[in-house]
């Protein structure tokens, strides 16, 4: 696995900042001040106190290109995982803070932003196309077909079958309130539809401008060379991280690199755990979150993997990064064509996580941390009995 570390240099382009700060200009704060509270907010600054009114400074401006060819895709360093927001992560503030937190993000310099058709169901959808619609144009939204939803439910059966991909995009399109689709994933195998036939209704897709891209989440090698010799492939999606490195060892990675397809690792933070702030004592809301069936959320696997976290912070604490950082920074030093997604409900974590690209480590301490990590063995699968018949096909 180590091969894969630093092999190419990153490859980053600036942003327009011009553009960009004027698309920001709407985004001009107004302050109420209650009263009481005068004193110390709308005293009169001195001279020596006036800070210059700055425009809204952009935390990343790195970019990174998925995929190449007519698939390629310019995107921000790190996109943003919106699932959470209403979805799988337990409790969440109201849609208002969680437009600002999309806003913010949007403003700190994140230009691609994912959802799906089953997360909520639907909801997650219609939350993102809502927050990001003042973006259209600026910013890519992708979202994911493949899981059968009726009447707002999930059967948990897939369906790729040319008739529902087509149905579900133009729904998707509606939700998103977009005109196209900037990159339409396959979020897990259908046995009854070969991933050549769901190309065949990709590429009509995008010939009727509906989509411009595609991906695959969770397959193997076999399936994404298939797939990319009947429409060439703009990213993978799977899971990635420092718990979790399948993909460096069944093929997928070496694929991507091979096919000059990108890569986005889902869950990055696995799930928050590597971030230190979740414990054997953290309780999971029982109406959403995932986590609670997940044989590596049980109180005693969280308990005997937080030795991973340790050496995390370990890392971190020379070096100033948090171990959301550190576990995030592994997998943008891996190679250029890898996109994380994290996702969050909290503005000082969008920061956090952002900040990630501020931080530069030498392939060779990448390499000493991730060798101290594997020597770790991770207490509990990734995903219970059901929920791995759904991946790796
Ligand atoms: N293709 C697929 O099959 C698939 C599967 C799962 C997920 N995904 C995608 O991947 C995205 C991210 O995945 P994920 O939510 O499972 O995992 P994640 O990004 O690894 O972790 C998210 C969790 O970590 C916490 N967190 C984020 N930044 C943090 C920080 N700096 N410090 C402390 N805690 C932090 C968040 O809580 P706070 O809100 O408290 O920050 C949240 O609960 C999803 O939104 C979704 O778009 C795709």
């Amino acid at each position: 696995m180590n091969k894969d570390i630093m092999e190419e240099n990153n490859n980053t382009s600036e942003v327009n900042r011009r553009g960009f700060f004027k698309s920001m200009a709407f985004m001009g704060a107004t302050f109420m001040l209650p009263s009481g509270f005068d004193k110390i907010f709308a005293a009169a600054p001195s001279d020596k106190t006036i800070i210059k009114n700055k425009a809204p400074s952009i935390v990343m401006p790195e970019r990174r290109i998925l995929g190449t060819g007519k698939a390629a895709m310019e995107v921000s360093a790190l996109g943003f995982g919106v699932m959470g927001m209403n979805y799988n992560r337990s409790q969440s503030p109201d849609k208002k803070q969680c437009i600002k937190l999309i806003h913010s993000a949007v403003e700190k310099g994140v230009t691609l932003f994912d959802t799906a058709i089953v997360y909520g169901p639907l909801i997650n959808e219609e939350f993102a196309g809502e927050a990001l619609r003042p973006f259209k144009g600026q910013v890519a939204i992708t979202t994911k077909f493949g899981h059968e939803v009726i009447n707002g439910k999930a059967t948990g059966r897939q369906d790729s079958s040319r008739k529902t991909v087509r149905q579900y995009c133009e729904e998707s399109l509606r939700r998103l309130k977009v005109e196209t689709i900037e990159l339409f994933y396959q979020h897990r195998f259908d046995r009854n539809t070969p991933v050549e036939d769901v190309a065949e209704t990709i590429a009509e897709l995008i010939k009727e401008g509906k989509v411009q891209r595609w991906g695959l989440c969770e397959v193997t090698p076999e399936t994404i060379r298939r797939a990319h010799a009947v429409q060439p492939l703009t990213a993978i999606q799977s899971e990635y991280h420092m718990m979790w490195n399948v993909v460096e060892k069944n093929g997928v990675l070496d694929t991507c690199r091979e096919l000059g397809i990108g890569f986005v690792p889902y869950s990055p933070i696995n799930r928050g755990f590597l971030s230190g702030n979740l414990n054997e004592y953290t309780v999971f809301d029982n109406t959403n979150d995932n986590r609670q069936t997940l044989p590596r959320f049980t109180p005693d696997a969280m308990r005997a993997n937080m030795k991973i976290v340790e050496v995390l912070n370990r890392f971190g604490r020379t070096r100033g990064m948090t171990s959301a950082q550190v576990a995030m920074g592994w997998l943008l030093a891996k190679a250029p064509w890898i996109v994380p997604i994290p996702g969050t409900t909290k503005i000082s974590h969008l920061e956090e996580n952002l900040r990630t690209l501020d931080f530069k480590c030498t392939p060779e301490e990448w390499l000493a941390l991730e060798k101290e990590v594997l020597s770790i063995s991770v207490v509990g699968d990734r995903y219970n009995a059901e929920q791995e018949k759904q991946v790796g096909h």
